[in-house]
């Protein structure tokens, strides 16, 4: 695989640009979050360290526009910035013709892999305990190739698009990221006793790739029964390696056993460019602006994006906080608490005062 450069991140005066996409129903509160959190300093001075050198350049999209002029305007910011932090664009599900615009995003900008890291909170009352598995999705193709046309009245036909060059790629990045981080497995989930053609080849080029990497095992599971066994027996799962529908699927179902929507976040990458946000991609908008959102979903996207950043005194110091929380009880309701959005942010920023003082 080519190797191609990475784009620098944008760095004016000591400080980090990043693009920030709020998105709809509980994306901009949330946004509104992790800007109190990542500049405490212009809340309460007593903090120590000045606020992390991060500015944010707010770009809105709507999602009904007729034209394209707000997804080209994000795009030439994540563009110039290198990074961005997102909240979910909604997208109108049954009119013809309308791009998703969070889809167009992460294929405009090549970010051909979603890595969601599914770890147990001790501190939350879940389905399954001592989860730690990492999906790798292909997020360029497959399923979400947006090419749908009726042939004849009444037939619809969908277009799966799977290729070689995406199914190596996404592949080489879950046995790299298995071989850097330790990992011992990964199991390709795939539908390739039906879809013999289109998963058969993301099937099989797995299998190419792993034999270049002989200390992990590689072995593979169906869809329907991998979704079985995560419920039934999640820790036999190390690194999912997976198409892009199925990884949705997967996801959302891991998220469910661990606490739900509220608490993991996802990150996209390219070559070039990385959108980190919260991991099962909702807007939540039934529950916006009531302040009973849970926030941690998106503060951890942040930390992730300020690791990313080399900004790690800082994350530390903030998933510490959001740790501490969580392990404290202070839930939203989705966790089965009682706190609200504004109660589970201030037990945070009082975290962060004690680390800082
Ligand atoms: P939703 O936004 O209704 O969320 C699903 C459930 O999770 C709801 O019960 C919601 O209240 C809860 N939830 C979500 N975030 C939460 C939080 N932070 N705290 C507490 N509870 C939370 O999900 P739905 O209906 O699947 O999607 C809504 C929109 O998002 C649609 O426009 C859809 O197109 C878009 N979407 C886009 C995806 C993408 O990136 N391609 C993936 C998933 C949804």
């Amino acid at each position: 695989i080519k190797k191609v450069m990475p784009i620098p991140k944008a760095h004016y005066g000591g400080r980090h640009t990043v693009t920030m996409l709020p998105g709809a129903g509980i994306g901009p509160e949330l946004m509104g979050y992790v800007k109190e959190i990542i500049f405490p300093i212009s809340l309460f001075q007593v903090f120590k360290y000045a606020g992390v050198p991060v500015d944010f350049e707010d770009v809105e999209i709507d999602p009904n526009a007729d034209d394209n002029v707000d997804l080209d305007y994000a795009i030439t910011s994540i563009r110039r910035n290198g990074v961005a932090l997102k909240g979910n664009i909604e997208t109108r599900s049954t009119e013809a013709g309308v791009l998703s615009r969070n889809v167009a995003l992460r294929n405009e900008l090549d970010l051909y892999v979603n890595v969601l890291h599914c770890v147990s909170y001790p501190g939350v009352n879940s389905r399954q305990k001592n989860i730690d598995i990492v999906i790798v999705r292909q997020n360029t193709e497959g399923e979400y190739s947006m090419l749908e046309h009726e042939s004849v009245y009444g037939v619809i036909e969908s277009m799966k698009v799977i290729t070689n060059f995406n199914s190596e790629r996404v592949a080489r990045y879950a046995f790299e990221y298995a071989k850097r981080n330790g990992r011992k497995k990964v199991t390709t989930v795939h539908k390739a006793n039906i879809m013999k053609l289109s998963d058969g080849l993301f099937l099989e080029i797995s299998r190419r790739v792993a034999k270049d990497y002989p200390d992990i095992i590689h072995n593979d599971m169906i869809i329907d029964n991998c979704c079985m066994q995560l419920v039934s027996n999640p820790h036999q799962f190390d690194v999912v390696l997976t198409t892009n529908l199925y990884g949705a699927i997967v996801s959302n179902v891991v998220c469910g056993l661990l606490g739900g929507a509220g608490l993991l976040a996802g990150k996209n990458y390219g070559d070039h460019y990385t959108i980190f946000e919260p991991g099962t991609r909702n807007t939540g908008t039934s529950i916006a602006g009531k302040n009973i959102a849970n926030p941690i979903a998106m503060l951890n996207a942040a930390v992730d994006m300020l690791r990313h950043l080399g900004h790690k005194h800082h994350a530390t110091v903030i998933q510490n906080a959001i740790n501490k929380t969580i392990n404290q009880g202070i839930h939203t309701r989705d966790l089965g608490g009682t706190a609200t959005s504004r109660d589970v942010v201030d037990n945070i920023l009082k975290h962060i005062k004690i680390a800082t003082a």
